[in-house]
C-alpha cells in the first residue's frame, strides 16, 4: 500500500528509527541506494520559497539515481487553476514520487488521496516533517540516543516547526517542551496527538508560556523565525510579543551547559536568536542543514520500498 509522509506521525516509532538509521548509513555511504535508477523522476513542487529543501531534494534524488523535476506553482497549472487531485492523477503516471511545499495541510491530503505514488510534505503551514527527520538525525549524531532527552522549542508554537517538534519528538521518546506566548500555542489536537504517542514511547509533552521554565535543564534548545512564510503582514505584532522568547546566551544558560542549539534556517539574527548563540560552539545548524540531504534520501528509499 502506498505510504505518504504528510505529518511526523505518519510513521511509527519503529519506522522513524529505521529511517534515521538508514539516513546515517547513507551519510557514510552516499551512493549505496539507487532506487530511482532508470532514471525515474520525482516531482518537487514549491508554492513557497526555499533554499535548503529545494537543494537537498534535488541533490538527494540525483544521488538515488533519479531526476528531480522542480516545479514552481507560479509557472504551473496548480494553485487555483487545477485541483491537487487532478494534478496528482497526471503526475502519478510519470513520476515515482511527489514532494510538495504548500500552505494548508488539506491540499497535501487531497494530493495523497488522489495518487498511487508517495506524497511527501516539504513544509506546510501546519507541519515540516522532513526538517524534523533532519533535526533528529543531527541530535542523534551529537548525542547518540534520542529517547529520554529533553528538547525545548521556543517561539511560535503554532507554526509548522513547533507542531512538528511535538509529534516527531514524542515519536522518538523524547521529552518535548514548547515555550510560546499563549496566543501562539500549538493546536490542541496536535498536543493531544503528541501526548498519546508519548505514552507509548516513554516521552512526554509540555506546553508552557514561561520561556525560562521551558528551557530549564534542556538537552536541546530550538527556535525558528517568528514570522513564517505567509505571515509577513503580522511581523510588527509578532516581534512585539515574541521578544521574551529570544534565544540569547542568557536564555541558553538556563539549559544544560552542553545543550545543543538548532535552527532550521533561514534565521533572522537579532530576532529569534542572537548571533553569538547561532554562530557559537553549541550551535549545530550546519550539520542540521546537511542532514536534510541524508534524512530525505532515507525517507524516499523507505517510501519506495513500501510500494
Ligand atoms: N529549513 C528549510 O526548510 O529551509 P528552506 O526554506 O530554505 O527550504
Ligand atoms: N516556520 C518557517 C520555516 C521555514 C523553513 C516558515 O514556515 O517560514
Amino acid at each position: 500500500m502506498t505510504r505518504h509522509f504528510l505529518r511526523d506521525d505518519d510513521i511509527s516509532p519503529a519506522e522513524q528509527a529505521e529511517i534515521l538509521t538508514l539516513a546515517a548509513e547513507l551519510k557514510a555511504d552516499r551512493w549505496r541506494e539507487r532506487p530511482l535508477a532508470g532514471p525515474q523522476t520525482v516531482a518537487v513542487i514549491f508554492d513557497k520559497s526555499s533554499t535548503r529543501t529545494r537543494v537537498s531534494f534535488a541533490v538527494g534524488i540525483a544521488d538515488l539515481g533519479g531526476v528531480p523535476l522542480i516545479i514552481s506553482t507560479a509557472d504551473s497549472q496548480l494553485g487555483g487553476k487545477e485541483t491537487a487531485s487532478d494534478t496528482a492523477r497526471v503526475l502519478e503516471r510519470q513520476v515515482a514520487a511527489i514532494v510538495w511545499r504548500t500552505y494548508g495541510q488539506a491540499g497535501l491530503e487531497l494530493m495523497a488521496a488522489g495518487t498511487k505514488v508517495p506524497v511527501v510534505n516539504a513544509l506546510s503551514d501546519e507541519f515540516h516533517p522532513c526538517q524534523l527527520l533532519a533535526d533528529l538525525m543531527t541530535i542523534k549524531q551529537h548525542r547518540g540516543e534520542l529517547a529520554g532527552l529533553t528538547v525545548t522549542f521556543l517561539g511560535d508554537g503554532a507554526s509548522n516547526m513547533g507542531q512538528s517538534y511535538l509529534l516527531a519528538c514524542a515519536t522518538a521518546g523524547m521529552n518535548v517542551r514548547i515555550g510560546s506566548p499563549a496566543a501562539y500555542a500549538p493546536s490542541a489536537d496536535v498536543v493531544t496527538d503528541a501526548a498519546i504517542i508519548a505514552t507509548s514511547t516513554g516521552g512526554s509533552v509540555a506546553v508552557m508560556v514561561d520561556p525560562v521554565a521551558a528551557v530549564s535543564g534542556a538537552d536541546v534548545v530550538v527556535t525558528d523565525t517568528w514570522v513564517s512564510m505567509g505571515k509577513e503582514s503580522e511581523k510588527a505584532a509578532r516581534v512585539a510579543v515574541f521578544g521574551a522568547y529570544q534565544v540569547d546566551s542568557a536564555m541558553m544558560s538556563h539549559a544544560k551547559a552542553d545543550a545543543l542549539f538548532l535552527h532550521c534556517l533561514p534565521a533572522d539574527r537579532g530576532y529569534e536568536v542572537t548571533a553569538d548563540v547561532i554562530d557559537g560552539p553549541q550551535s549545530v545548524i550546519w550539520d542540521e542543514a546537511e542532514s536534510r540531504l541524508h534524512a530525505q534520501k532515507a525517507l524516499l528509499v523507505w517510501l519506495l520500498r513500501q510500494q
